[in-house]
């Protein structure tokens, strides 16, 4: 991992500017509020009404778009899958139906356990993404799903695009929040307009291509969760080494 003249990496120096903020403002960040149990206890309600459900489902089915996409490109059938962050599991059963090792990991002990809790026979651990109990490409696939947005420090992000290519052999599965959409258009707008406090961090398109370039990605697709994209920040990037 590249360090700086201090010794310090990208992420090491992401969490000295965290602490710093947090000195400043005492309210969790978004990453920092999965480690407290009621959160994780409710997370799942997300997915629970109908909304929730369509919204689930519209991201399991792209999933499988992006694998499928993934073992196209490589002439291979996956046979081991990191998902990561895993939370409390939410597509530990998306994969029943092949037979895969799937191994769910995440750095909150509450996911976990809530995780672990529904789905007694799948294997989950904790593990953080800056540095993943992972030997060099001793996974198929990696999954990162509803992360890289919470994730605000562009350099920080290109850190943990670099370790998911370390561990994973045939590719990865990436999904981002990107900024050209009417919502984020007018979230924009609010700000402008002094109706929100904080301005939209979502990257634009070219961002998001310049991120997994930098990581040393090749893009094989750009999969749109949502069936109208203008409508929807959400999309599916099934990635490979570049020099593959
Ligand atoms: C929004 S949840 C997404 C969970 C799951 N992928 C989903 O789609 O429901 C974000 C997760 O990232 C986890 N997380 C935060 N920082 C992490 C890190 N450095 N390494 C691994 N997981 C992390 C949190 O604990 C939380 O479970």
């Amino acid at each position: 991992m590249p360090r700086d003249a201090r010794g310090l990496t990208a992420y090491e120096r992401s969490h000295i500017r965290l602490l710093c903020s947090e000195m400043a403002d005492p309210r969790p960040t978004k990453l920092e509020v999965y480690r407290s149990e009621s959160v994780a206890r409710d997370y799942d309600q997300r997915w629970a009404g109908s909304i929730g459900a369509k919204r689930d489902a519209r991201k399991a089915k792209a999933l499988r778009r992006a694998l499928t996409c993934l073992e196209e490109h490589s002439g291979e059938r996956a046979s081991s899958l990191l998902d990561i962050p895993c939370g409390t599991g939410r597509f530990s059963q998306l994969w029943d139906d092949r037979e895969m090792h799937v191994f769910g990991a995440d750095l909150a002990l509450p996911m976990l356990h809530e995780a672990q809790n529904k789905y007694p026979d799948s294997t989950y651990l904790a593990a953080d993404m800056a540095k993943l109990p992972f030997a060099d490409n001793s996974v198929d696939v990696a999954i990162c799903v509803r992360f890289m947005h919470l994730v605000r420090d562009p350099e920080l992000r290109v850190c943990f695009l670099r370790e998911l290519q370390r561990v994973s052999r045939l590719g990865a599965i990436l999904d981002y929040r990107h900024g050209y959409t009417l919502r984020v258009w007018g979230r924009h707008l609010r700000y402008r307009v002094g109706m929100r406090a904080g301005k939209p961090a979502n990257p634009s398109p070219r961002q998001v291509r310049a991120e997994i370039d930098q990581a040393g990605w090749k893009r094989l697709d750009w999969i749109a969760v949502h069936r109208a994209p203008l409508l929807s920040d959400k999309v599916l990037i099934p990635v490979v080494r570049a020099d593959s």
